[in-house]
């Protein structure tokens, strides 16, 4: 058991263990309005009986950071409720959207078509609409950490900093020595005096938002309660629109067992992980002794201070503090994990190969758009010198083949590069990282460098879309269509 007595430990002996953040200037304005409550999960929504019915509302109106604000939410939170699933189950969900622009819901990460009523990015559900969505999780999907956010081209970015988000999990796998298993869903915003979320400037929009305020669960700082010698797996999720996260807990190597929705071959230790907008982190924390441990994310150069976009120097700006992690109780080792993880075999060789470009351009979008968002950048963000354009099919994959992709930057900001419906494993990156040679859906591409990815089309046929997902980059066109079939 774990929980109540630390918490209440922790409360009386506040004074203490603020000032083990250690973070400067940036994270000390933060600090000023911690709230520091326990650590609280969304509401969470079971499948019963092999479906999972729920409702989803969109719309503003509410709590973040301790406050009532205008920001936006499900059901009345921020983040959503946390779906749960088994693999063969239905997700039926109603979307009714009480916002005052046009959204749609995206499950980012699920194996699932992306036809019809499905998985559909092309959607559009109007305000005051609703619509039900089915999305059948094939009985052979793989157990993991997944998300879902809205994905109605050139609101994207403003729907998820507003705080449209939740977690989404397929449940199964291995066994694991943990006593508690947790959503720490990561977003980012800005709240203006008054609650509600400002109107991004281009500037902001060519680098691609960061918010002044790293939330966790939608809380500001909350603490994460433990005991010596349980363990805790924590689904670390990359909710932010533009934010690289570099997380490290102090004190603690953090186990990652699962990168996006797939398990490792074996528990990996890291000091340090870095997770691009949209990647998920399953790791397992192992507390050996009462302490209080900050779990921070680290300034991460995305090339936004180099490229003249104004950015701040990362070095400047310091950590960032996520959570405390309140250790309390008598000293005691964590049971070990299991040396071996069900990793997915690697996909077979490529038949086929294929090269797309994400590139920004000077100038701008040429004509109007009609989309304000775009219209207003004096800079273009294209795959392949286009605009995104749904009705215009950018790449054609035969179903059933392998391909190796290249996908190039030829920009001086990274951009992480995100294909819906069929994940990739990275075979190679232009700036040597190790690659985990399991399949993820995100992966950070370089600055004037590249990536190269095995994609098996595999699985299900249908129309979908790949994207840079720093969210106000695909807004502002950095988006393409495939066509599986
Ligand atoms: Cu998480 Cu197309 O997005
Ligand atoms: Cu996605
Ligand atoms: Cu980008």
């Amino acid at each position: 058991m774990l929980g109540g007595a630390g918490v209440a430990a922790l409360a009386a002996g506040a004074a203490g263990w603020i000032s083990t953040a250690g973070s400067p200037a940036a994270g000390t304005t933060l600090d000023a309005g911690a709230t520091r409550e326990p650590l609280a999960p969304p509401a969470e929504l079971t499948a019963r009986d092999g479906r999972l019915q729920v409702e989803l509302v969109a719309a503003t109106g509410v709590r973040l950071a301790g406050r009532d604000t205008r920001a936006l939410g499900f059901n009345g939170t921020s983040p959503g409720p946390t779906l749960r699933l088994r693999p063969g189950d239905e997700l039926a969900v109603r979307l009714t959207n009480h916002l005052d622009q046009p959204t749609n819901l995206h499950t980012h990460g699920l194996r699932v078509s992306p036809q019809g009523n499905s998985d559909n990015p092309f959607l559009r559900i109007d305000p005051g609409a609703s619509f039900d969505y089915r999305i059948p999780v094939p009985p052979d999907h793989p157990p993991g950490t997944h998300w879902y956010h809205p994905h109605y081209h050139g609101t994207v970015a403003d729907q998820l900093f507003g705080g449209l988000a939740g977690a989404l999990l397929v449940d199964g796998g291995p066994p694991l020595p943990v006593d508690d298993d947790r959503v720490l869903l990561i977003t980012d915003t800005t709240l203006n005096a008054d609650g509600t979320v400002p109107v991004a400037s281009p500037a902001e929009r060519m680098q691609g938002r960061e918010g002044q305020l790293v939330l966790l669960n939608g809380q500001h700082q909350p603490v994460v309660s433990a005991a010596p010698g349980h363990a805790q797996r924590w689904r670390l999720i990359n909710g932010c629109i533009s934010r690289v996260l570099a997380v490290r807990l102090e004190g603690h190597t953090l186990q990652q067992i699962a990168q996006d929705s797939t398990f490792l071959p074996a528990p990996t230790p890291h000091r340090q992980l870095v997770l691009a907008p949209g990647n998920r982190a399953d790791v397992v924390v192992q507390p050996d002794r009462a302490g209080r441990f900050t779990l921070l994310t680290d300034p991460y150069d995305r090339g936004t201070a180099m490229s003249g976009m104004g950015g701040t120097p990362p070095a400047a700006t310091g950590s960032t503090t996520l959570a405390t992690l309140a250790v309390d109780g008598p000293a005691a080792t964590a049971p070990a994990l299991p040396t071996t993880l069900p990793a997915e075999p690697p996909p077979a060789a490529a038949t086929a190969t294929r090269s797309t470009a994400f590139q920004m351009g000077m100038g701008g979008m040429r004509g109007g758009t009609g989309n304000t968002t775009t219209d207003a950048l004096p800079m273009s963000f294209t795959i392949d010198g286009r605009s995104f354009d749904p009705n215009r099919d950018d790449q054609i994959v035969t179903a059933g083949t392998v391909e190796e992709w290249t996908v190039t930057n030829t920009g001086p900001l990274a951009h992480p590069f995100h294909l819906h419906v069929w994940p990739f494993t990275v075979v190679a990156a232009s700036d040597g990282r190790p690659t985990t040679g399991v399949p993820q859906d995100v992966v950070l591409v370089p600055a004037t460098g590249w990536v190269r990815l095995r994609i098996p089309f595999t699985s299900h046929t249908g129309r979908s879309v790949y994207h840079c997902h720093i969210l106000d980059h695909e807004d502002a066109g950095m988006m393409a269509t495939i066509v599986v079939r």
